[in-house]
């Protein structure tokens, strides 16, 4: 494919006259032969832009870092534009000392880095009765993993002196859809972290800019972006977000009372739909991601034939507590149609279920916390498509 007057033995257009001098781009951006590697959305999936998700293209990326510009969006009233000068932090309640804090006063805190996964509760949500969105994009995308730079939660609370009766937090953020939720304060003391960095440069402001509350393991939902208040009481205020949604409603009707945690799963980000094997058959790379918001991931199995069999997956890169793993399985292709799968298992044992696993105990009534495992049937001209498996 190309211009056959740019492959070798040919001297190509470009290597003939200087190209664009340094700074010419003073931020840079990938090449234009890229320009299919974006975030997407589902247009019919909500009524306005404003209250919505875009998704990661997962299936164009490899390692386990997501660039900022690609990580997934999803806000329930639009994007915050916030002047930092603008902005304050706020640590009351049931403390001694209330805090006001600005971005600079933050950034006077002692700092930590940290690797971690951001997994919407919703993500594979769609794919509850069936297969329907045909793409890892689609089914897996609202997860992003970035290096985070701030404060660790810990260190503002003990400045604040928690009373102690301040058992919870009411954490809120400052954009028009003021979105706050519970949280206990042993996760509070644990990990959580006030972030105002990503991947070494600012928050993006679709990422929460000038700073969002890092709640390393469990549900998206609870990393308030824009964070604005903390308040601490001595009880959960089940908040609209932790009671009408981002629960799981049971095949009895009752719902689950908070369900934080994320557990593991697994997807294969490459062959997927959005990219089939264009070589033939012969030796292929099959590329996933696994994850677990209980720790690290241990093993991960890749099944060719609809979980018939299992083979083991090799780890490649770091494997960091509640972060992404990238897998691989290379094989000789026999050009034969494949139902390719991947199981995870995580350091606390816990195996990732199969989709019928999952409604045994779940129903069909679900959106949320969707992590059973996927199935990609790939046909003997490449293609793939987003299918189940009895
Ligand atoms: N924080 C505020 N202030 N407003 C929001 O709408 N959305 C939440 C959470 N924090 C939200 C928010 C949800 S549901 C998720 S999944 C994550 O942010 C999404 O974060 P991201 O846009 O960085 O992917």
């Amino acid at each position: 494919a190309g211009n056959p007057a740019n492959q070798p033995p040919n001297v190509p257009e470009w290597s003939k006259s200087l190209g664009e001098g340094v700074a010419v781009r003073p931020y840079g951006k990938p090449s234009k032969f890229e320009k299919e590697v974006i975030r997407r959305d589902v247009e019919w999936l909500t009524a306005s832009r404003e209250s919505s998700v875009s998704f990661t293209p997962l299936h164009e990326l490899e390692g386990i870092i997501t660039p900022n510009g690609l990580c997934f969006e999803r806000h329930h009233g639009g994007i915050a534009e916030i002047d930092p000068a603008d902005h304050r932090l706020m640590i009351h309640g049931l403390v001694e000392r209330p805090l006001i804090l600005t971005l600079d006063e933050l950034k006077r805190y002692p700092r930590v880095n940290r690797i971690h996964f951001m997994e919407c509760a919703a993500n594979s949500g769609m794919e509850w009765r069936g297969a329907q969105l045909n793409g890892c994009q689609f089914t897996h995308g609202m997860i992003h993993c970035v290096q985070y730079t701030g404060v660790s939660l810990r260190t503002l609370l003990e400045e604040a002196g928690v009373k102690t009766n301040g058992k919870w937090l009411l954490v809120e953020g400052a954009d028009a859809a003021a979105m706050d939720r519970s949280l206990p304060i042993e996760k509070a003391l644990d990990d959580c972290i006030i972030a105002y960095k990503m991947n070494g440069e600012a928050l993006y402001p679709e990422q929460g800019y000038p700073m969002r509350l890092v709640v390393p393991g469990w549900q998206g939902n609870l990393w308030v972006k824009w964070l604005r208040r903390i308040k601490v009481g001595d009880q959960p205020w089940h908040t609209r977000e932790e009671t009408s949604k981002y629960t799981d409603l049971l095949p009895n009707g009752k719902a689950r009372r908070f369900t934080w945690s994320m557990d593991a799963k697994s997807v294969i980000t490459s062959p997927s739909p959005q990219a089939p094997i264009k070589h033939g058959k012969g030796f292929t790379i099959v590329s996933g991601l696994a994850w677990s918001g209980n720790g690290k991931v241990k093993r991960v199995d890749v099944s060719l034939d609809g979980g018939r069999n299992w083979w083991p997956a090799r780890l490649d890169g770091p494997v960091l507590d509640k972060a992404l793993t990238r897998f691989y399985y290379e094989f000789d292709w026999n050009g034969e149609p494949l139902l390719l799968q991947s199981r995870v298992q995580d350091e606390t044992g816990y195996v990732q279920p199969s989709k019928a696993e999952l409604r045994k105990i779940r129903g069909v009534n679900s959106i949320y916390h969707n992590n059973g495992i996927q199935t990609w049937h790939v046909q003997a001209n490449g293609e793939v498509e987003n299918v189940e498996v009895a």
